[in-house]
């Protein structure tokens, strides 16, 4: 099969998932319903699984069921405040919502992580939402959309929430595990990259969004300058503290300990001890990217793609990081890439690691699912991060392996294995990002400039 006919079906995957309300367009359910849904709430439109939708749909000039998604998620965020005895701040987004038909007709209904499976608040929705305001107004040059008042105090509440003082020394902002596209326990819980390369984004464009006076909050002249500070410690915090390429893994192999005081190199404390084995000797040389974690005498090893490729894409991490990142790619192809892009998460936790950072979860078995399984959304980043460091090529390549097959596979959500072979045991079919995944990657190979639309 052509690719023109994928790209069809895949639009036709798109076109069933619209979800209405009152007759308008207003987001994309997960996954088509079918007997193989996992569970019940892929039936809901995910704020994260409708950024690829929206960016194709803002590519074909549909901007009205973005615009739509926008503010449905705002006004879910005002309506549903409180949660078993303490208030869910204003500012948190829901992770995902629904059109339920009641006799008074249809209502909206959000999930802010007390009915999602492990009751888990989503800390990316807000972000991705700030994001997708961002490129929604660059794409369609609607202004007034984001100058809105309720707009304008969404965006400030969301500022407010990230940057308050809690119980932080580093830039990094502190979160619970399963708060982002990992919504299972992974041993995440901290500063997992992921969080920090999208918090990065949203301290970085807050100046083009929010009006530069006449704030509704009291108090709130100084929110901008307090961002674009924090927005340069942590740009400079990932930068050294996360790195890790071999020159810092020889430096972190040699690391002395127990340092007090201003002057010390080893601010974290993390023990040479620590390092897994499997980095050794893994890492290539001249490659690198950004550890998933970092924390008092704790550095998580593990590769995160969607934090590192984030991080490319939005320029958190240097020109010569991001380029060293895309070259790990290419050089552990079958690793990272394999039989389907791309790998979530390497490598795969194993045995007593395993038990006890899951929990023992069984969806979460090594090599499958979130534990090291093989995600076609996360092609669209790989093409956009490839792009942007002027590997085209690569972009190319993984876009090549993934088409034909997903598309025949009727578009899993994930795959098994080492290298991504087997299509998920638990896997939902025809998965909406992995549809639109694939739009959006030919897309952008078709036009690069799309890319300008990003944060960066
Ligand atoms: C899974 C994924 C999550 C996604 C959801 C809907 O829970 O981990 O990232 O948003 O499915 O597709």
């Amino acid at each position: 099969m052509n690719t023109k006919k994928i790209i069809k079906a895949a639009y036709e995957i798109l076109e069933k998932s619209i979800m209405y309300y009152e007759g308008k367009p207003i987001g994309t359910i997960a996954a088509l319903s079918s007997p193989d849904l996992a569970a019940a709430n892929y039936e809901e439109c995910f704020i994260r699984d409708f950024v690829p939708s929206a960016l194709v749909f803002l590519a074909d000039g549909r901007t009205d069921i973005v615009r739509n998604f926008l503010t449905t998620v705002l006004t879910l965020r005002t309506r549903e405040r409180t949660s078993a005895g303490h208030e869910i701040q204003p500012g948190v987004m829901p992770a995902s919502f629904r059109v339920i038909e009641t006799e008074d007709g249809e209502v909206l209904q959000a999930d802010f992580g007390e009915k999602a499976i492990g009751r888990v608040a989503p800390v990316d929705s807000m972000m991705w939402w700030v994001i997708l305001l961002y490129i929604y107004t660059k794409s369609t040059g609607d202004k007034e959309l984001a100058k809105s008042g309720e707009f304008q105090d969404a965006i400030q509440q969301i500022l407010h929430l990230c940057l308050k003082d809690s119980f932080e020394v580093s830039p990094a902002l502190l979160v619970p595990d399963a708060c982002t596209m990992i919504d299972r326990r992974m041993g995440i819980y901290g500063h997992p990259l992921e969080i920090q390369a999208l918090f990065y984004a949203v301290l970085r464009i807050a100046d083009k969004l929010l009006n530069k006076q006449g704030s509704r909050l009291k108090n709130d002249n100084s929110i901008l300058d307090t961002a674009a500070i924090r927005q340069r410690a942590l740009q400079s915090y990932v930068r050294i503290f996360y790195w890790l390429d071999v020159e810092r893994l020889n430096e972190i192999h040699r690391y002395s300990n127990e340092q007090l005081g201003a002057d010390s190199i080893n601010i974290l404390n993390i023990y040479p001890e620590s390092i897994p084995d499997w980095v050794v000797d893994w890492l290539p040389e001249n490659c690198g990217y950004l550890v998933g974690n970092i924390g008092p005498s704790r550095m998580d090893f593990r590769l995160f793609t969607l934090g590192n490729l984030i991080a490319v894409m939005f320029g958190l991490a240097t020109d010569v990081q991001s380029e060293k990142i895309i070259r790990l790619y290419e050089t552990k192809w079958d690793d990272l890439i394999g039989a389907m892009p791309v790998k979530i998460i390497y490598p795969a936790m194993e045995g007593l690691e395993w038990r006890v950072r899951t929990g023992s979860d069984p969806k979460n078995v090594p090599w499958s699912y979130q534990n090291g399984g093989n995600w076609p959304a996360l092609l669209w980043p790989f093409v956009a991060a490839a792009l942007k460091t002027g590997r085209g090529d690569l972009a190319e390549r993984a876009f090549q392996t993934a088409i034909v097959r997903l598309h025949d596979d009727n578009w899993p959500e994930y795959y098994d294995s080492k290298t991504g072979r087997l299509i998920g045991r638990r896997s939902n079919l025809q998965q909406v990002w992995s549809a639109t995944s694939i739009i959006l990657s030919h897309k952008l190979l078709e036009d690069p400039d799309l890319l300008k639309l990003l944060p960066r």
